[in-house]
């Protein structure tokens, strides 16, 4: 344990430094500070390839981000960061090491876990996958692809599959069913034949209730169609969890393997990809991966002052811990990246929605925010009266593509001043004698313009996601890797599920549960 982590966060001289720091520019004025420095954009931006940062439009000035870089610094983020990389382990509560960087590095170097170089391991498992998708696209038998999962062996995939669709094979109708309601498997059921229905049973641990109720439904609906014996032909499993799945009935060529380094939310550049990989073709899966290690790179080697994810990651502290802002908003401009908000937010509340530290002291200090996310411009007539003129203020990241994939030049033109000018607004406002009409403006934003939305480009926006939640939990002293708090509400329902389908009279349970219990027992 490093002297910074003995110490408790909020009690770090550089922490004091921030809240004086606080004090003495409250309440600074964006627009004031664009007239004091017209260079302010040049200054707070950065460039990675085809990926542009502005975070001028944030509350900050050159001394806090000096401050929030020192703070980091003292928290130690170069050796988190090496721990990471080199796989030491650092979920600690879990006993495991999280490297899905690993499963995007190019080269040969090795990683160690437990002693054995991982590197083979994963080549092994991506070629295999390689081939696998290469067959499934060459044959074309199977139309219909479902991928029954949920978390995160499905939230990326899904997500992947409608940032890229462009890429996509047409040929194959993706599915992706995650939910406990049978209504989400029985509409895609509806649309498939089950002769050319391929099934991926995406699921670490190949038991987690929703995937093995909807993969246990799928495989009884295509054993009335095509006989028992077929099972094998139509399913595929990706799991640690080799024996559940052979007991399943999954051929043992049809198992992909995933591993314990490799955490949920983190595992889409595994073979957890696998619908991707078979939709997008195996060469764009690995431009995704690609796009990763190219952030991966930028976050291990880039000066903190030019490093993407450590910049986003410490505006958001300076917002959270020394402003007291609750919540952020995603916001793409981009219809194929409406599934990346609800990624992010299973990626960044199961991460840092923590409220003990590493030492297992209770928090005093704000940890992860709540994210609110939608597409622009649908978010701009859902959430953003509240973040224009609510009595919170919302830090927003505002995600722009540049060049579009179809022709409609109006609607992209309109879209793309449409996200600037939610920026513009909320940082500027407006002066007016109805106080109802007024806007307060100096409320921030990130910007992030993509050149195009590709694989490429993909993979370096959701490496820069990963790296910024990473950054945070080393600020805050968390493990960002486990999960701890979705445990609680599996257990219950589980128990809740025998009080539902039997007689039984509970005793134990709350008076609210229990008469919900009988309302539902006595109307279903
Ligand atoms: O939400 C909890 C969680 O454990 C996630 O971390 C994980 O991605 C998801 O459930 C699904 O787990 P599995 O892949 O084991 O089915």
């Amino acid at each position: 344990m490093s002297y910074s982590d003995e110490i408790i966060r909020s009690e770090l001289p550089e922490w004091n430094a921030l809240l004086q720091h606080k004090e003495q520019i409250t309440p600074v004025q964006l627009t004031e500070l664009f007239v004091q420095d017209p260079q302010r954009f040049n200054k707070f931006s950065v460039r990675h390839e085809g990926l542009l940062l502005d975070y001028s439009k944030n509350t900050i000035t050159q001394e806090t981000r000096d401050l929030l870089l020192s703070l980091i610094q003292k928290c130690d983020l170069d050796g988190w960061r090496n721990k990471m990389f080199s796989g030491d382990v650092i979920n600690a509560s879990e006993n495991r090491a999280v490297l899905h960087t690993a499963l995007r590095q190019k080269d040969d170097t090795p990683v160690y876990v437990d002693g054995v170089d991982i590197i083979p391991q994963i080549r092994s498992a991506l070629s295999r996958m390689e081939k696998f998708s290469n067959r499934i696209r060459e044959e074309k038998k199977f139309k219909h692809i479902v991928n029954i999962g949920i978390g995160g062996s499905d939230l990326g995939s899904a997500m992947v599959y409608n940032a890229l669709k462009p890429f996509c094979d047409p040929h194959f109708n993706m599915h992706f069913i995650s939910n406990m309601d049978a209504a989400h498997l029985l509409d895609a059921l509806e649309t498939c034949d089950p002769e050319h229905t391929l099934f991926i049973v995406t699921s670490k641990t190949f038991s987690t209730s929703e995937t093995m109720t909807n993969a246990s439904s799928g495989k009884a609906w295509l054993e009335k169609h095509l006989g028992a014996n077929k099972v094998s032909e139509h399913f595929v499993g990706v799991t640690q969890n080799i024996e559940r799945a052979s007991d399943f009935g999954i051929a043992e060529n049809n198992i992909f393997p995933i591993w314990d380094w490799v955490g949920g939310r983190y595992s889409l550049w595994s073979t957890v990809g696998l619908s991707c990989a078979i939709a997008l073709g195996y060469k764009n899966f690995e431009e995704l991966l690609n796009g990763a290690h190219s952030m991966d790179k930028h976050f291990f080697n880039a000066p903190l002052h030019q490093n993407m994810p450590v910049l986003m990651a410490m505006i958001g502290v300076w917002y959270r811990n020394f402003c007291e802002y609750p919540a952020i908003t995603i916001t793409p401009y981009a219809q194929h990246l409406a599934r990346f908000g609800p990624y992010i937010q299973g990626l960044d509340m199961e991460s840092n929605g923590k409220s003990v530290d590493r030492q297992d002291r209770r928090i005093s200090y704000n940890t992860g925010p709540l994210i609110l996310e939608d597409t622009g411009t649908n978010a701009q007539h859902a959430f953003f009266q509240l973040v224009h003129q609510g009595t919170t203020v919302v830090p927003c990241d505002f995600i722009a593509v540049i060049k579009p994939q179809h022709d409609f030049k109006d609607h992209h033109i309109k879209l793309l001043a449409n996200a600037l000018g939610q920026s513009e607004a909320l940082m500027v406002g407006k002066k007016d004698d109805n106080p109802h009409k007024a806007f307060d403006g100096n409320r921030p934003s990130n910007t992030l313009l993509m050149d195009e939305l590709t694989p490429y480009n993909l993979g370096m926006l959701l490496a820069l996601y990963e790296h910024k939640i990473f950054v945070q939990g080393v600020a805050w002293n968390i493990n960002s890797f486990d999960q701890c708090g979705v445990e609680l509400g599996k257990q219950l329902a589980n128990e809740l599920t025998g009080h539902l389908s039997t007689d039984d009279v509970p005793t134990h349970i709350d008076a609210s549960t229990s008469s919900l219990i009988n309302n539902i027992k006595n109307n279903l």
